[in-house]
């Protein structure tokens, strides 16, 4: 960004300030700033391409202070399946235990093993279920089962007995989501099973909403009845679960009732630790940050003339003598082949149109109208750059889907950097 560009938006300036690249010809440099936190190194995070997402920890971090202080009486069990929702799941988990964030969760055994294995201790949650087979893994790995099958309990039971210690496990309610849980008229056949497995400990109870970020909240409403529901009639045997917890972000946001009365003492967030909104009636309604930016550089770039067609099935053909910059990234990393001919990129601080088609590990971008377009200038793809900012919100309209998608789509071999100005 040229001099004199500098945002009177106290964040966009910050950003700025902690941004080595603000100078559009400094990629490389940036990337050399940037410190991947993954170990061991793979390859593919040595950065010698320039696309990466750029995780900013500070934001993650006032993310959580949003969240205390929406459910300050509640602890939080961060979610960080699927990657961290795209983010990296042992950056942001390291960075989680530093916030103290009380439990962690993740839906497969393989994601908690993933954690484990990167030296992360904090309690972690499998919200999944479990497999024929895992149940010796997670007592070995220490993982607390989601269980709502009576097999669950007997595999459980059994792992246990084998490893010669006990478990705990946190028991799911279907509600409402239709998803996975015990049914309410089948709880108390469940908890008579439970009763026979001394082993087990049912430390938690927790339920999911299936339609919180609605605005009507008369569905979510019951569900929060069923979850209380089953909760009284665990404390009429003498079952205390340490942890009851329902909300998700859209019901930290906005549904009192459901994240820190004294009933539930736990809130389960998941795409507000990123920054992002569940819904977009709800946008605005919390001082949240995106964590994540994604960011490449122009590796090509050459004068057209008019009708010249861009990349597969010509679907695009310059209207005029046009300037093309390629980027090295394409579907394979995650960036959609729906985006092609709607998404913009953001260079020199101006929006510009992603033409022809997205290929699998490259595109292209109109830059007629950005004056001195250079190879290695900066290229934002999700993200901030001087006064504009494209948004996982704004990608996913183009794509027909949810911002959900957007970021976990972020691809593996995409390295996840972590700001270093930030820590
Ligand atoms: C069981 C469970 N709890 C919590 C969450 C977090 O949801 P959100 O990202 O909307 O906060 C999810 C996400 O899908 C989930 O599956």
């Amino acid at each position: 960004m040229a001099e004199g560009t500098r945002s009177k938006n106290p964040r966009v300036a910050r950003r700025q300030r902690g941004d080595a690249d603000a100078d559009p010809g400094s990629a490389r440099r940036k990337a050399a700033a940037l410190e991947s936190e993954q170990s061991p190194r793979r390859a593919l995070d040595l950065l010698i391409r320039p696309t990466r997402a750029e995780i900013d920890l500070a934001a993650l971090g006032r993310n959580i202070a949003a969240i205390r202080q929406l459910a300050p009486r509640a602890e939080i069990l961060a979610i960080v399946k699927a990657n961290a929702y795209g983010h990296g799941a042992v950056i942001i988990a390291r960075a989680l235990e530093r916030e103290r964030v009380k439990m962690l969760g993740v839906a497969l055994i393989e994601e908690g093993i993933e954690l484990r294995n990167a030296g992360v201790r904090s309690p972690i949650l499998v919200l999944g279920g479990s497999y024929e087979g895992g149940y010796d893994l997670m007592v070995a790995h220490k993982l607390t089962p989601t269980v709502f099958r009576p097999e669950h309990l007997e595999s459980l039971a059994s792992a246990a007995r084998r490893a010669g210690s006990t478990a705990s496990a946190h028991l799911k309610i279907d509600s409402g989501m239709g998803r996975i849980g015990v049914l309410p008229q089948d709880l108390d056949a469940f908890l008579d099973r439970a009763a026979h497995f001394p082993q087990i400990r049912i430390d938690g109870l927790l339920s999911h909403f299936a339609s919180a970020d609605l605005e009507n909240r008369d569905f979510t409403r019951q569900q929060v009845e069923c979850f209380r529901d089953a909760h009284a009639r665990m404390r009429a045997r003498g079952l205390r679960p340490s942890w009851r917890h329902l909300s998700n972000s859209a019901g930290v946001i906005d549904l009192p009732q459901a994240r820190d009365g004294l009933e539930l003492n736990m809130v389960r967030p998941g795409i507000m630790l990123y920054g992002l909104y569940p819904a977009a009636w709800l946008r605005g309604t919390a001082a949240l940050e995106p964590v994540l930016a994604w960011r490449t550089a122009v590796t090509h770039v050459k004068r057209v003339g008019a009708g010249t067609p861009i990349s597969y099935g010509s679907t695009w053909r310059a209207p005029r003598e046009s300037v093309i910059a390629t980027l090295p990234m394409g579907y394979a990393d995650g960036y959609s082949r729906r985006y092609s001919n709607r998404a913009q990129v953001l260079i020199r601080g101006r929006r510009a149109n992603v033409v022809g088609r997205v290929c699998m590990d490259m595109s292209m971008a109109d830059v007629t109208d950005i004056p001195d377009v250079r190879v290695g200038d900066e290229v934002v793809l999700l993200g901030e750059q001087g006064e504009e900012r494209i948004s996982a919100e704004e990608l996913a309209d183009l794509a027909q889907t949810i911002h959900y998608e957007v970021i976990c789509a972020v691809g593996a071999r995409v390295p996840r950097v972590v700001r270093s100005s930030t820590r």
